[in-house]
């Protein structure tokens, strides 16, 4: 029986769920996979501390470095999070030629050049499926059973957080912060819950896909992201009387003069195959050009299905041994080439876009009037009526625009006196499925 000695870096959310599997399983494992999983030590912070799982104290110690240059120890399991840390301990690692298994997002999507690299010359494996989608194998897919493809587009929701609180926003007319805080209660959101509500999270796991699916460096910040902190309950109910519901999608697109990709919310009509993934799932829909669109769909947040993905990484270093680099073609290319990633201004889209107007003759007139200077046409607009003078939400949607237009005309729009606070400007996609 083969035998795989393992240091854990984080017994939180996801280390103490693939603590509780490799314990709990080991006879499944080793008859499944005809490997014995030996946990050797497991770094935490505070060693004192009461935890939901048990284990023997001698196994702890809060010295992160005892665990990653012990000569005992064959493959590293990064479940720490955070970038400065994580990244001084798996380099080191991989320096020490030990495979490192991770679900970090953050480190990969900032430093995964650096990281990428040095598994490379050192011949270890980085494995990282529990960084994007939970417990949803897309990066085996990818890898693996999409080979043959090249990957056109990406739609998808990648931030369990997020879609969390848009559905219980939706479903349960509950408010933005209680959804949160029931979203941080499941152990979903991440340890600072903007890097949910801004998008970042998703920007992080959108940077991987991408890396992985066109073959290429890209630098996470070049894709334009915008989070759900300012989306309201009213553009949740008027998108759904237009027939839409908000996602915050995240979305990459091929095409000749480089690649589109963005995180944002979106209004996806209501019998689009991502409009009904909700609470904390996610969902990858990929389009390869052999085989078509395929949709990936599981829980993207929480510590067993996250710690499901961590447990096959270990299994597939398992199997393939340190003699056999053959992902090193795959690796190299998402290193060493670099992908254009285009400009999202000169993107065409349809919108829905919501303003709070005075109801007064003549408002109605100057919006359209600029939305015409600016080429935006409009296909539908809804006024709720309340009282005379008083402030009232007036709803557009538009025919297909660019978005250097719409920004432009929204600057000018919230200049004028009848418009309060802010104007919502949401994209709507009704492309694939
Ligand atoms: N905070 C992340 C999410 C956890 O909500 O999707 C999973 O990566």
């Amino acid at each position: 029986m083969q035998t795989v000695r393992v240091g854990l870096l984080g017994l939180g959310q996801i280390g103490s769920g693939v603590y509780s599997i490799l314990t709990r399983k080991v006879r499944e494992l080793e008859a499944q996979c005809g490997v014995r999983f030996e946990i050797k030590k497991v770094a935490v912070k505070n060693p004192g501390k009461k935890r939901s799982v048990k284990l023997p104290r001698k196994l702890l110690t809060a010295n992160a470095f005892a665990v990653v240059r012990d000569p005992e120890v064959d493959v590293v399991v990064e479940l720490i999070g955070g970038v400065r840390e994580a990244r001084l301990y798996v380099k080191e690692a991989l320096r020490r030629g030990k495979h490192v298994v991770t679900a970090n997002k953050a480190l990969l999507a900032e430093y995964g050049d650096e990281i990428f690299e040095l598994a490379c010359q050192r011949k270890c494996w980085v494995q990282f499926e529990a960084s994007v989608g939970g417990g949803i194998p897309v990066i085996k897919a990818l890898r693996e059973g999409l080979v043959a493809n090249r990957i056109d587009s990406i739609h998808s929701i990648i931030n369990g957080t997020s879609n969390y609180i848009l559905t219980r926003m939706s479903e349960n007319q509950m408010d933005f912060k209680e959804a949160l805080a029931q979203a941080q209660a499941k152990g979903y959101a991440e340890a600072d819950p903007r890097l949910d509500i801004e998008g970042i999270d998703a920007q992080h796991k959108l940077a991987i896909l991408l890396r992985f699916a066109f073959g290429g460096r890209v630098k996470f910040d070049q894709i334009d992201c915008e989070g759900i902190s300012r989306i309201r309950s009213e553009d949740i109910a008027f998108a759904e009387e237009f027939g839409y519901r908000i996602k915050l999608l995240a979305i990459a697109k091929r095409s000749d003069d480089g690649i589109e990709a963005r995180v944002q919310p979106t209004l996806l009509p209501k019998e689009h195959i991502l409009a009904s993934v909700n609470g904390s799932f996610n969902a990858v829909l990929l389009r390869g050009d052999e085989v078509g669109d395929v949709l990936l769909y599981g829980r993207g947040a929480g510590s067993r299905p996250t710690a499901s993905a961590v447990v096959s990484d270990l299994v597939d270093i398992a199997k393939r041994g340190s003699g056999r680099f053959a992902d090193a073609a795959l690796m190299m290319r998402a290193v060493r080439s670099s992908l254009k990633i285009k400009s999202t201004s000169s993107i065409l889209s349809r919108y829905y876009l919501r303003f709070h107007v005075t109801d007064r003759p003549g408002v109605l007139s100057q919006i359209s009037k600029i939305l015409g200077d600016h080429a935006i046409s409009i296909s539908d607009c809804v006024q709720k009526i309340r009282s005379e003078g008083s402030v009232v939400p007036l709803i557009v949607l538009t025919h297909a625009a660019h978005e250097s237009d719409v920004r432009d005309a929204i600057r000018l729009i919230d200049r004028l006196k009848s418009i309060r606070g802010k104007s919502q400007v949401i994209r709507i996609e009704s492309g694939a499925a």
